[in-house]
């Protein structure tokens, strides 16, 4: 299965999101592998605290995989190289957890028919090997989605399954921004028709996640005035009116993962131990991680309705 994680804006919460489900993924017991397709800003190995690999790699990463530089990307097995204690070695049960970095001062690179052919390749490649491949891209109409949505438009990956999750945050600008990257100009699915893709298929394999979320009705929200109260939920109402009219609504939402005071301070995986021994990460965020984790290879949570 591949996962595309987008957004529209940038500093929505994808990275954090996607590398924490995926983490959960692998806890869960899933050989799960991390493509860092940001391609101008690769900086997923700091979220797996892999310490040479910070703002991408030296060694031959996504980048110059696609640009025909290198045979085969550098893979980062996470267990084994991870400079964060708490995440080296692979619990009992858990599956493989491999980054595959992107270049370090990589940048944009136009769409050609040779990275679109390597790109299928390394595709159906890590298909075989792993459950779980998620694809964190560059935000809005990058050439990073252009080259995925070729990809996997072509006859070899045919039988692949994909689906793609939009992340956005919980405000108005957010919601209108993740609607117009899917449903508007030379958004996702009219850049995925032009390539070939179905329009049907494509948009019933899109849903969205809200990050950062704040809950009116949280006891954490208690000392807040009445009237500050009774504003949010007023506006988290006009938010759920505009999200459905936008066709960003509930029935389109993977998942919801609430504001946590770690991820607020910094880009981290949030470990068991940070929730029930350390206790700075809430269960909540870390539930909504394990759901996501098993929402997005769940058939039924992909129903159309
Ligand atoms: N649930 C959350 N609660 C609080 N802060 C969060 C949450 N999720 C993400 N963040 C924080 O929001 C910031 C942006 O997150 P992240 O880097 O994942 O976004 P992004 O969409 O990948 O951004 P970019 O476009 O720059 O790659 C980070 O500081 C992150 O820790
Ligand atoms: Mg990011």
């Amino acid at each position: 299965m591949l996962i595309f994680a987008t957004s529209d804006k940038g500093g929505t919460g994808r990275s954090v999101t996607s590398s924490n489900v995926l983490y959960r993924s692998a806890l869960q017991g899933s050989d799960v592998c991390y493509l860092d397709f940001d391609f101008g800003s690769p900086t997923a190995g700091s979220i797996f605290n892999i310490n040479h690999a910070l703002r991408g790699t030296t060694r031959g990463g996504l980048h110059s995989y696609l640009d025909g530089a290198h045979g085969e990307p550098q893979r980062i097995d996470v267990w084994a190289e991870s400079d964060r204690p708490s995440l080296r070695d692979r619990p009992p049960g858990a599956g493989r957890l491999v980054l595959l970095p992107g270049d370090s001062g990589g940048g944009e690179f136009p769409t050609t028919r040779e990275n679109i052919e390597r790109c299928a390749r390394l595709f159906l490649r890590l298909e075989e090997e792993f459950d779980v491949t998620l694809v964190d891209l560059s935000a809005g109409r990058s050439y990073a989605t252009e080259i995925v949505l070729a990809a996997t438009a072509r006859a070899e990956l045919r039988s692949v399954r994909w689906r793609w999750l939009v992340f956005h945050r919980w405000t108005r600008q957010h919601v209108l921004a993740a609607s117009g990257l899917v449903h508007g100009q030379r958004g996702i699915v009219e850049t995925g028709i032009r390539h070939g893709h179905d329009r049907t298929r494509l948009t019933e394999s899109l849903r969205f996640v809200r990050t950062a979320v704040v809950d009116p009705d949280s006891p954490e929200l208690e000392g807040l005035q009445p009237a500050q109260l009774a504003w949010l939920r007023a506006c988290n109402q006009d938010l759920l009116e505009l999200a459905s009219r936008e066709r960003v609504g509930r029935t389109l939402v993977l998942g919801s993962v609430p504001l946590d005071p770690v991820l607020q301070w910094r880009e981290q995986l949030i470990s068991d131990n940070d929730v029930w021994a350390r206790r700075i990460a809430n269960r909540e965020t870390v539930e909504a991680f394990d759901s996501l984790a098993k929402r997005i290879v769940d058939d039924t949570a992909w129903e159309t309705l």
